[in-house]
């Protein structure tokens, strides 16, 4: 699966001797819908997720065994041992493949952790697509897919970037096929984190308790707005069943989301489970203003002006 304006797959197939440089965006999801909570217990998803130009950097190089180190967002907290997605991404394409699990990984970290952006799934995909290339293990994107599946509900969508639509657990992925538009979009980072499965779980409290919003439910008027390629059209239509609960858990994100609004976004929405929250801009100057606005506001640890959509993970 790839967007008609991505590149053709040019990875090495033969294993590289170099290091094997690849780049990975965040994603937000334009819609989250939040089923109903599952005997596994992941609920079911109907989302569109989307890939935007704010990236990681995994580097990976021929090792005797496999190590993680890293720089960046997260440095010196994050814990680079097995409970690493890098780590257990790199094990899991050894194992699928037949290969010894043998690098040395390198991680550039911007995008923020706990953040609602799919940092640590985006690390995962990056993770997959760069040993496939050390390795010269040639896997298809749909086949790294599937062994990123294994990894998180996330991973898949990151392999292959762009817009897309995900069901199943959000591991089922396919393209949201639109001609070519760039929306122009405001990342309001917050201080702190929240973690994913909490967030899920407020969720299901809330709506026991009544106190939910109804459940978004079918992405269509999303997937119509899409096509329109009217920024104020798709304003009218992203939505996110976790917002009310990542609210719950953290009421201060009302202001952000306030402060975006007057600074004259045309719609506001948390990210996946938070905290970040993103706005959509009418163009490139107003994301601009409007990410100098949240700041100066003293609402959000840091804002950033970032385009969509992007590529998944890809070796630069
Ligand atoms: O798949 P992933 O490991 O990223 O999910 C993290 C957690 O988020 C899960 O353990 C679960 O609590 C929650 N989750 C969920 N339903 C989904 C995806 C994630 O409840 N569809």
């Amino acid at each position: 699966m790839t967007e008609a304006w991505e590149p053709e797959d040019d990875r090495p197939r033969l294993g590289a001797s170099g290091p094997v440089r690849v780049r990975v965006p965040a994603k937000i999801n334009l819609h989250l819908g939040v089923g109903p909570v599952r005997g596994d217990g992941f609920h079911e998803l109907n989302t569109v997720y989307h890939a935007i130009g704010l990236h990681d950097e995994l580097t990976a190089r021929r090792g005797d065994t496999l190590t993680l180190t890293m720089e960046g967002v997260g440095a010196g907290e994050l814990a680079l041992d097995e409970s690493n997605l890098v780590i257990r991404a790199a094990r899991a394409l050894a194992r699928h493949a037949g290969v010894p699990a043998h690098a040395r990984l390198h991680l550039r970290k911007q995008i923020p952790l706990a953040a609602g952006l799919a940092g640590g799934s985006a690390d995962a995909a990056g993770a997959l697509v760069a040993c496939d290339a050390l390795w010269g293990t040639g896997l298809s994107r749909d086949e790294l897919a599937r062994v990123a599946a294994e990894i998180g509900s996330d991973v898949p969508f990151l392999i292959y970037g762009g817009t897309a639509l995900g069901t199943g657990r959000g591991e089922t992925v396919s393209p949201v096929l639109a001609r070519p538009t760039t929306w122009h979009w405001v990342v309001a980072v917050a201080d702190g984190g929240l973690a994913t499965p909490a967030v899920y779980a407020e969720l299901d409290r809330l709506r026991a308790r009544r106190a939910a919003p109804a459940p978004l439910g079918s992405a269509d008027d999303l997937l119509a707005a899409l096509r329109q390629r009217d920024p104020e059209v798709l304003a009218e239509t992203l939505g996110n069943d976790l917002q009310a609960a990542a609210l719950s858990l953290r009421p201060q994100l009302v202001d952000v989301l306030k402060a975006g609004r007057e600074a004259g976004a045309l719609a506001g929405i948390v990210s996946g489970s938070g905290p970040t929250c993103v706005f959509l801009a009418y163009d490139e100057g107003e994301a601009g203003m409007i990410a100098h606005a949240l700041e100066a506001a003293g609402v959000c640890r840091e804002a950033r002006t970032a385009t969509g959509p992007v590529a998944g993970a890809r070796v630069v």
